[in-house]
């Protein structure tokens, strides 16, 4: 594999890599730092490529993990497919739908596998949301949350790097995650961003999305708060469940009673996520999360902020 990006993010890659991950063996990295990239391969017997060019000219590098500001990813993913390397691409799949749909295009032609690394969907307590979402009957809404801290880079309040605000950086994992619990599309978005203290994009947004089956589902987003929350509610005839992610517990309500707490065993993402691709790769089935997948999370993304900006609900395309 060969990873480009080495930042914040892609530096857990690089240690789980270098840890060690079933079907999976780090050969070659990049990042625009030479100087850091040099020395990282060094201490690590790697080869580093201070243009992503060449790494994907390596025939030892199979399959590419972007870990970029998302304003590169299309360029990467056209490049890669063009190698004929198998792409992990981190969220959001792109800035755009239409960039999105290109690249989800661009790989299918070239028989190329994509996935999208919507990591959310690896994480236990969620996997066991899933699972458990029939004991409280019907369910007649959602409520997503995350809250974050400001944003730790100055590119994400660069509209032409980030592509967007809390909506595409953050929320991106929420609307997957809305897709995966309830196997259905969303049909609508009504919804209303803010600007606290960002100047370029959203570090607010509050959104009402209504999928197919008539239910809805209410997200919230920011990057204003101190500290960390990301929890999802299924509401049920029966009974309400709430996930807390943080401290992946699963909390399900009847009438006034805490009928339930499960303490679901917890695990960082990376790793599985890294896992089901080489599997996929390996057994030549089809990505776990895919390229369609990450496409349908941008277009509600930007069916919100077309939402935010007419100030009325939009269809998602
Ligand atoms: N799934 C999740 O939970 C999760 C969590 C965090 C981030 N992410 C995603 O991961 C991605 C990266 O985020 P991050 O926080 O890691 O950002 P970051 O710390 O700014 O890292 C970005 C990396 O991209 C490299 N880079 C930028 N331009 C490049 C180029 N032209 N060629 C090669 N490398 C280049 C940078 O190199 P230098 O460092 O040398 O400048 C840096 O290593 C984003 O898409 C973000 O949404 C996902």
């Amino acid at each position: 594999m060969g990873l480009i990006g080495l930042g914040r993010h892609g530096a857990r890659y690089a240690k789980h890599l270098l840890d060690g991950v079933s079907g999976c063996r780090l050969v070659a990295v990049s990042r625009q730092n030479a100087a850091a990239g040099e020395q990282f391969a060094k201490d690590h017997g790697l080869a580093f490529s201070a243009d992503w060019r060449d790494l994907l000219r390596r025939s030892d590098v199979q399959a590419v993990l972007v870990v970029t500001p998302p304003s590169l990813n299309r360029e990467i993913c056209l490049a890669a497919a063009k190698a004929g390397k198998a792409l992990l691409i981190e969220k959001p799949l792109a800035c755009s739908t239409a960039e999105a749909a290109e690249m989800v295009a661009a790989a299918r032609a070239a028989g190329v596998p994509l996935m999208t690394a919507q990591t959310l969907r690896f994480t236990p307590v969620l996997r066991r949301l899933r699972e458990r979402l029939d004991a409280i009957g019907p369910v007649e809404f959602f409520s997503l949350c995350m809250r974050a801290e400001r944003p730790p880079h100055a590119w994400l309040d660069q509209k032409d790097k980030a592509g967007g605000g809390v909506v595409l950086e953050i929320g991106i994992h929420l609307f997957d995650l809305l897709r995966y619990l309830t196997g259905r599309e969303a049909v609508e978005v009504r919804a209303e961003t803010a600007r606290r203290h960002t100047t370029q994009v959203e570090d607010l947004a509050h959104l009402r999305f209504t999928l197919a089956s008539g239910a809805s589902c209410f997200v919230e987003l920011s990057r204003v708060s101190g500290g960390r929350l990301c929890r999802a509610e299924a509401i049920g005839q029966k009974g309400q469940w709430l996930a807390d992610v943080g401290t992946s517990t699963l909390t399900r309500i009847e009438g006034w009673q805490v009928a339930e707490v499960e303490s679901v065993p917890d695990r960082p993402t990376i790793e599985p996520v890294l896992e089901a691709f080489a599997r996929s790769l390996m057994d030549k089935t089809p990505m776990p999360v895919s390229g369609e997948d990450g496409l349908r999370a941008v277009a509600m993304a930007e069916a919100a902020y077309r939402s935010a900006a007419l100030g009325k609900p939009v269809e998602i395309g």
